[in-house]
């Protein structure tokens, strides 16, 4: 079974990315770290320790991390995530404390203990990561692969006209990460806009239960969102893709280049860029996922939620 670290800024497609990741019965989850991205990491690690409480799983301790990135403010706005970053669910679920040990301590702890053997699935702004690596630097030749949903490499973003948010939250981290030499597979907009979720694609999830039911309101809200001004009812599973591709690598195709990204630009901060022609003559650094199985992806999330 493949060990992993989770991070996350839960957030509706990192909640149904847990979903997906724990109920596939694929992962020994050494842990959950959280992060300041799509909501501060106080609301991070609330929704995440509600959605653990909701699976029946919170005996996965879960590890607050940065709260700013690593070099720049952020704001948040109410996103696309909706009121408390899950569409107003799970209000009144109670919770367990986090853990007292802090996000980036527990990833350094954790490699440490167990070199070369820990997979981690990175659903967010790379800052715990990056700052790990400036802790103890030692972790880096440790960790085994990077799976990251962040990035665009076709140069179309969904934060800034280049950029993707994840990436443009925190350029500077995603530098650190992407020019560390950690072993990387990227699962950015090019293939996660492969992975629509209709809202004819609910209609699969005939059972009732607290878990479904959370999933078809956070849902309907995160398609309301993501079609405003398009002819589709659809949203992106953008979170959920990088943890299927991390359980099963053959449903996307992923193509080697060297992936940078630029962190001090007037227009373009936390766009990547994509040496598709090799002209910098550098070793790819990147295996960036471009095509998706569609078909098999789909079947093993709703699988995930219907059982
Ligand atoms: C990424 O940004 C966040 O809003 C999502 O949770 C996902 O991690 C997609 O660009
Ligand atoms: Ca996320």
């Amino acid at each position: 079974m493949k060990q992993v670290i989770i991070d996350v800024d839960t957030g509706i497609d990192d909640a149904l990315a847990l979903i997906l990741a724990i109920n596939s019965g694929k992962f020994d989850i050494k842990g959950i770290t959280t992060v300041c991205g799509n909501i501060p990491v106080e609301l991070a690690t609330e929704n995440t320790l509600k959605v653990l409480k909701l699976l029946k799983r919170d005996d996965i301790e879960v590890y607050e991390g940065c709260s700013y990135p690593i070099a720049r403010e952020i704001i948040f706005k109410e996103s696309v995530h909706g009121e408390n970053g899950l569409a107003g669910e799970l209000k009144d679920i109670n919770i367990k404390k986090k853990n007292e040990k802090h996000g980036v301590d527990f990833i350094i702890d954790e490699i440490n203990s167990h070199p070369g053997e820990i997979s981690m699935i990175m659903l967010a702004p790379l800052t715990n990561l990056a700052m790990a690596f400036k802790k103890a630097p030692e972790i880096i030749a440790k960790i085994k692969e990077l799976y990251i949903m962040g990035g665009v490499v076709d140069g179309r973003g969904n934060e800034s006209p280049v950029a993707e948010f994840n990436f443009y939250t925190d350029p500077e981290s995603a530098y650190e990460v992407l020019n560390s030499g950690v072993p990387i597979k990227l699962i950015g907009l090019d293939v996660t806009r492969k992975a629509p979720l209709f809202e004819s694609d609910l209609d699969n999830i005939v059972n009732n239960s607290d878990v479904t039911n959370f999933v078809k309101n956070i849902t309907n809200h995160y398609i309301d969102r993501a079609s405003i001004g398009k002819d589709v009812r659809r949203c992106l599973l953008h979170d959920p893709l990088a943890v299927a591709v991390a359980m099963d690598e053959s449903i996307v195709e992923m193509k080697d280049y060297f992936v940078d990204v630029e962190y001090s630009s007037r227009l373009s901060d936390g766009q990547s860029i994509c040496d598709f022609n090799n002209r910098y003559g550098k070793k790819p650094n990147v295996r960036v996922a471009l095509e998706l199985d569609r078909d098999k992806f789909m079947k093993m999330f709703l699988k995930s939620i219907i059982g």
